[in-house]
Parts: C-alpha cells; sequence; structure tokens
C-alpha cells in the first residue's frame, strides 16, 4: 500500500514502487485477521521448541508480527539470533547511568550485519512469487546478505551492484565468496542503486533493496528482540546509525504497530545519527525542519536540497562507508517514524565515529565503523542534555567488527604501519589507539617490553 495516495496492491505482486505515485510501499496488515499475541510474553514458549527453524529464527518466531508469508515458503538461515548486552563501559563513555546503556549487537547475524533480518523476509517473498533471479545495489552488506541468502538457499540467481571504491573489503569478499555475480558500477552507492532499479524494471529482476517493503518488514524484529532482551519493558531511546534509512522507517513501524495492538504501552524515542559527511537527513530534519506533515512532506524542499547538492558536485564521504549515501531512498518513510517516535537526528564526525566504535571494541564484541555512530550520537545526545542521565539507551551495532579491519587496523596502528585505507584518514592511530609494540627478537628485550606492559 502506497502511504502516500493508498493504492493497495496484493501480496503476490512485484514492485519497489507504487505504481500510481510513485512513493514507496508499505505492507499493511488486516490485524483483526491476523492471529496477533495477548502479550509480548506469548513468544516466549517458542524458546522450548528452538529446534523448529522458524522458533529458531530470531526474525520468524515472531511471524504473527509479520504475517504476509505462508509457513512453508519461509527461506531462514538462522537470521537474528542476535543479543542485547548492558555495558558499564559504554555506559561511562556515553554519560549515562552504570545499568543504562545496552549494545544490539546485530553483527552477529550470519552474514554479519542487521541485513539478514529484512532479507530473509524479500528472499521468502522472492520465493512467493516465483522469482529466479535478485539483485541489489550495495555498500557492502546488503550485498553480502543476498548473496549468502542465495548460496545458502539456492533458489536464486543473485547479482549485487556496488560502487567503485568504497566497499569495505571484508564485505566485497563476501558477496565474491558466496558466488554473486559482481558488477561494480562508476559512480557511488546513489549511482549503483538507481541503476539496479533501472535494470530490475526492465529485467523483471526481484530488487531486494530497503525500497521492497518486506525488507523493512524483517527488519522490525530487531526492536522486538531488544524489547526480549529488557524483558518486554520498552527503553527510552533507540539510537541507530542512518544511511539508506531503511532501519529507521522499520523500527518506527514496529512501535506503531505494537502499539496499536495494545502490545506496548509507550513507544522509544529514535535517534538516528549521520555521518557528518554523509548528513542529507540531519539536514533536512534538524536544519531545515522538514517533518512528515501527516504525511503531506514539502517534495519542494528535497528536490532543491539535491539540486543544490548536485550544483555544488557535494558528495557524501565519510570513513563509515557502509553509510555513504546522499539520496537515502527511505527517507520519507523515516520522518513518519521520527514523527511517530519523537525522533531527533544528529551528525557526528568521523573521529567521533571511530573512537566510538573502539569504546564498544575494548568493551564488548566491537562493530565496524557505521555502528559506531548510534555511540558517539547517545554520547553527544547526552552532552546536549537531551538523553538524561537516568534514560535507558539502546545502541543499535549494525555490522561485525570484522567487516572492515581496514578501519580498525588503521585507527589502532596508523596509516603508516598498515598502508591501507583512504589515504586523507587524518585520525590514525585514534584517541584510543591500542598500538602493536615492535620489538626486536631478543628473549630479554620482549620480557622488558612486556614488565613495562602487564608488570
Ligand atoms: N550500518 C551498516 C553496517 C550498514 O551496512 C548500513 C547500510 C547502515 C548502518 C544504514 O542502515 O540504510 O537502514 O539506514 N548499508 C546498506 C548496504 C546501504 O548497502 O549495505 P539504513
Amino acid at each position: 500500500m502506497s502511504p502516500d495516495c493508498d493504492a493497495t496492491l496484493s501480496v503476490d505482486e512485484v514492485a519497489s514502487a507504487c505504481p500510481k505515485c510513485g512513493e514507496l510501499l508499505d505492507v499493511q496488515y488486516d490485524w483483526d485477521r491476523a492471529q496477533t499475541p495477548k502479550s509480548l510474553r506469548d513468544f516466549e514458549s517458542r524458546w522450548s521448541s528452538r529446534n523448529r527453524p522458524l522458533d529458531f529464527s530470531g526474525v520468524w518466531r515472531f511471524r504473527e508480527l509479520l504475517p504476509f508469508a505462508a509457513e512453508d515458503k519461509i527461506v531462514t538461515i538462522g537470521e537474528g539470533q542476535t543479543i542485547l548486552q548492558p555495558s558499564k563501559s559504554l555506559a561511562k563513555y556515553v554519560g549515562v547511568n552504570d545499568d543504562c546503556l545496552f549494545l544490539q549487537y546485530e553483527g552477529l547475524n550470519p552474514s554479519g550485519s542487521f541485513k539478514d533480518n529484512g532479507m530473509t523476509a524479500a528472499v521468502t517473498h522472492a520465493r512467493m512469487v516465483g522469482a529466479t533471479t535478485a539483485a541489489c545495489a550495495s555498500t557492502g552488506n546488503t550485498s553480502a546478505s543476498l548473496a549468502v541468502f542465495a548460496s545458502t538457499s539456492q533458489l536464486l540467481n543473485v547479482v549485487v551492484f556496488v560502487g567503485s571504491g568504497a566497499i569495505a573489503i571484508g564485505k566485497l569478499s563476501q558477496a565474491l565468496d558466496y558466488g554473486a555475480h559482481t558488477v561494480q558500477i562508476e559512480g557511488d552507492f546513489d549511482d549503483a542503486l538507481m541503476r539496479v532499479r533501472e535494470v530490475c524494471a526492465a529485467m523483471n529482476i526481484y530488487l531486494c533493496n530497503s525500497v521492497n517493503p518486506f525488507r523493512l518488514e524483517g527488519q522490525k524484529t530487531i526492536m522486538y528482540r531488544v524489547l526480549e532482551g529488557l524483558n518486554w519493558e520498552p527503553p527510552d531511546w533507540i539510537v541507530v546509525p542512518g544511511g539508506n534509512l531503511g532501519n529507521c522507517s522499520a523500527f518506527g513501524k514496529a512501535f506503531v504497530e505494537l502499539k496499536q495492538l495494545g502490545l506496548i504501552d509507550r513507544i522509544p524515542r529514535l535517534a538516528v545519527i549521520n555521518a557528518a559527511g554523509a548528513n542529507t537527513l540531519y539536514q533536512l530534519h534538524e536544519e531545515q525542519g522538514l517533518r512528515w506533515n501527516e504525511g503531506r512532506v514539502d517534495g519542494e524542499s528535497i528536490n532543491g536540497f539535491y539540486s543544490e547538492m548536485d550544483a555544488n558536485n557535494r558528495r557524501a564521504s565519510t570513513l563509515a562507508s557502509a553509510i555513504e549515501i546522499n539520496r537515502p531512498v527511505s527517507l520519507k518513510k523515516s520522518l513518519r517514524s521520527l514523527d511517530a517516535c519523537d525522533g531527533v537526528v544528529r551528525e557526528v564526525n568521523d573521529e567521533a565515529i571511530l573512537d566510538g566504535k573502539a569504546q564498544v571494541g575494548a568493551g564488548g564484541f566491537g562493530c565496524e565503523p557505521a555502528s559506531g555512530a548510534s555511540v558517539a550520537g547517545a554520547k553527544l545526545l547526552r552532552e546536549q542534555g537531551i538523553i538524561a542521565p537516568s534514560d535507558r539507551v539502546v545502541c543499535i551495532l549494525t555490522g561485525h567488527q570484522l567487516k572492515d579491519s581496514t578501519a580498525t587496523v588503521n585507527y589502532h596502528a596508523g596509516q603508516s604501519t598498515t598502508g591501507y585505507g583512504k589515504a586523507e584518514s587524518p585520525f590514525s592511530p585514534g584517541k584510543f589507539a591500542n598500538r602493536p609494540v615492535v620489538v626486536e627478537n631478543d628473549l630479554d628485550r620482549i620480557m622488558d617490553v612486556l614488565r613495562g606492559l602487564v608488570g
């Protein structure tokens, strides 16, 4: 269904945009017919039947809240086995009370990022409509995710489009290893996304970017698991990095639906964190005051912003390559979520992102640069007094630490040591660098050095 013109398509149709108004589509349910649970606690019974793949999946164990697929069509690879961990060290870094900071590690998914939550839903829908080829454009994680679903299910041929230059090596290696046809477009992610949309429409290929509304249905479950981790008690804040804005859109939809269904009584506030070098949402929402406005979003302002961006040849640039995006495709949907969740948008620079990432590494399982934006954003909002010390804050860590080990090694060891990474990186080694120590191959010398390090 189009949120703009209310045109309605059936669940068996394939469309990434409304044929009438051109806006992105939403999945809408007839909740009266769906068998929704009386309480979120009802889902706990599935923990005892984890040997069933649909109950094991961290997405499909909530299937009554995304009831678009028959069970025998669902494609699952064990996605969503992710955890919410309290972190005292990060609480200290962000500036909230000891027990108030939680990290949701979506990097623990099979392909190492949150994308698997949405991809299981998109690939399920692809199967429902009998698609044989699927494609996506990607800054790296979407392509890794689609590729692993294709390799494990053997249901689809996959083509992934990536821009030139900015993709982290770990992500590219995944698409290649999983056997996806990989097409590198001269240009950036925005160019690749535009082309893949054209190609999919012209060649009848199933499109798996987050313009696909089923992707967002799967991504809603990240919020269900956060609630589950908090004993079904909504936190005060969800803080998430913003790139193409699928997560932000999905999270808002999740909470609005749960509230409508009477399954929660309060919606958390949402903070979307842009990299300062890729800050379209921040500019539009915070600087220009663009709002959802009950669905009447001021399209002129958006077009004006993009025209000015093109006229000045201003292109996104950040070391957090996952979110290096100029024209976030779910912009309007994200405004709806920000409206529903009393949301705010902030920008943080690369130095703050990498420092946040280093803190996640030093106090937990680690994450990739884009995910560090959520910690940096939470810290900034605390400093600004918008997050209170007693607020319970959940930072979403969207991708695994090993996705972009180049960024990590550069931060800790300094660029000159490794020779990798973007040449202009001014932040290596970073503020919290854990530098490797170079020692000559001599036992006494080595022990001397160790005494200095560990006493
Ligand atoms: N974090 C990571 C690790 C990502 O890979 C992405 C997006 C985001 C955050 C932003 O999420 O788009 O929902 O706002 N990566 C996409 C990709 C664009 O192609 O892998 P969003």
